[in-house]
């Protein structure tokens, strides 16, 4: 009798965490149930005081934001000297046609007694003296990128040759006067489940997943760290104009171009690609993935705080606008497909149009007050861009043609 007893309350409450669990994970794509919600607001301070200028949002309001985003989502990467040596590993005059330098350079970090290596592949116009820039990490290693027989294959990729060309509009970007650097993702953190001993952390002390504390960073900060670094080295070159440098990502490596723009202020323009959640999306809203499916799915992405957001994204003490905010008032563009409802478009937009309330502190224009554009049409107001193109979750030519454009724009650059 007992043992029947115990179990009936054995299959009762199996069923009723499968029920929880069915209900926690179901995705709405159904706009009239996202929910209220009320998002922190960027001007208020921690201790309840309004930002009325820059000043108090630069002094006061910009740190406690970003130590949110560390302690809470992204984490922190710790001090630690670590020296970047670089070392060109082959270079033509005679790339893309004739129209480019192509350069292939290995940065070799090294910190703690451990060395880590980043290989860089760097197109160049060859007729513009200071060309403003792109870095732009690419998921499956340097040479997929592109049909050019002369480039390396990136350490970690197996993915062959050439396969994501259709991402990388090489021509449009030299054409337009701009160069474009870029590298494995992989190289800095690979993109899995695995012990953060394989990526760049033992080169801050970190040399096991036991040495992570709640707020210590993983792959999203690591990548955003990699996109730094390879900044560092564009400044040293004399051809590159580093008052005109741009970070640009799609999706994950979006969300880390995100947090890579908002801490790094050396860039001066930021580009979400199809970022959604946890990137330009707002959390709070029900809408395609949520913070409880991103934690199930991609632990490694966020610092071990984050899981404990998973089931009340309401007690979260900040939200992605605040994230766009930290850019502010460097030039920002987010952009988003149609088809791509998983990253929840509207909600990108929405937080980009609330940040932009930062930006109005600098006199600038905003977004309040615009509805959410009609597809294919670009919106560009002070220094905030976005459109929501046709298609699928992707980089496409057209995104290209539009960031260039508004980058033109942003930089009063042309190339004559
Ligand atoms: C998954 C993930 C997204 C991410 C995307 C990508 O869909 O859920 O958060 O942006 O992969 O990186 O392509």
């Amino acid at each position: 009798m007992k043992t029947k007893d115990h179990l009936i309350i054995r299959l009762y409450i199996a069923f009723s965490l499968m029920g929880l669990v069915a209900q926690a994970q179901e995705t709405n794509y159904d706009e009239s149930k996202v929910g209220t919600y009320v998002l922190p607001d960027a001007l208020t301070t921690l201790n309840g005081q309004k930002v009325v200028n820059k000043e108090q949002w630069e002094e006061v309001r910009r740190p406690e934001i970003i130590k949110l985003f560390e302690d809470n989502e992204y984490g922190i990467i710790p001090d630690a000297t670590i020296n970047s040596s670089y070392r060109i590993v082959e270079e033509s005059d005679n790339a893309l046609g004739g129209k480019a330098i192509r350069r292939q350079v290995e940065i070799t970090f090294s910190g703690k007694g451990q060395t880590r290596k980043m290989l860089v592949l760097l197109y160049m116009p060859k007729d513009v003296k200071k060309c403003p820039v792109f870095v732009s990490p690419n998921f499956q290693g340097n040479a997929t990128t592109t049909t050019d027989p002369y480039v390396i294959e990136s350490q970690f990729s197996t993915n062959g040759r050439a396969n994501q060309t259709s991402r990388w509009s090489y021509d449009r970007i030299i054409n337009s006067g701009y160069a474009v650097a870029t590298f494995q993702y992989f190289d800095v953190y690979p993109d899995k489940d695995n012990d953060v001993s394989e990526s760049i952390y033992p080169l801050f002390g970190i040399n096991s997943n036991d040495d992570l504390q709640d707020n210590t960073g993983k792959a999203i900060a690591a990548w955003a760290w990699g996109c730094s670094r390879v900044l560092d080295y564009l400044l040293t070159l004399d051809n590159i104009d580093g008052e005109r440098t741009i970070v640009l990502g799609h999706s994950r490596i979006g969300k880390a171009a995100l947090w890579c723009g908002a801490l790094d202020q050396r860039f001066a323009m930021v580009i979400s690609n199809d970022t959604g959640c946890s990137g330009a999306a707002l959390s709070r809203r029900n809408y395609g993935e949520t913070v409880l499916s991103i934690n199930n799915s991609f632990p490694w992405w966020f610092c071990n705080k984050y899981q404990s957001y998973s089931q009340d994204v309401s007690s979260l003490p900040m939200d992605q606008h605040e994230l766009i905010a930290l850019i502010a008032p460097r030039a920002v563009y987010v952009a988003s497909a149609q088809e791509d409802q998983w990253a929840d478009p509207r909600g990108e937009f929405l937080s980009l149009q609330e940040a932009s309330k930062v930006y109005a502190l600098y006199g600038l224009d905003t977004l309040q007050g615009y509805s959410f554009p009609a597809v294919n049409e670009p919106l560009w107001k002070g220094s905030c861009g976005y459109h929501i193109r046709s298609g699928i979750h992707d980089v496409t030519d057209f995104d290209w043609e539009a960031y260039i454009g508004f980058a033109n724009e942003q930089f009063k650059f042309s190339k004559k």
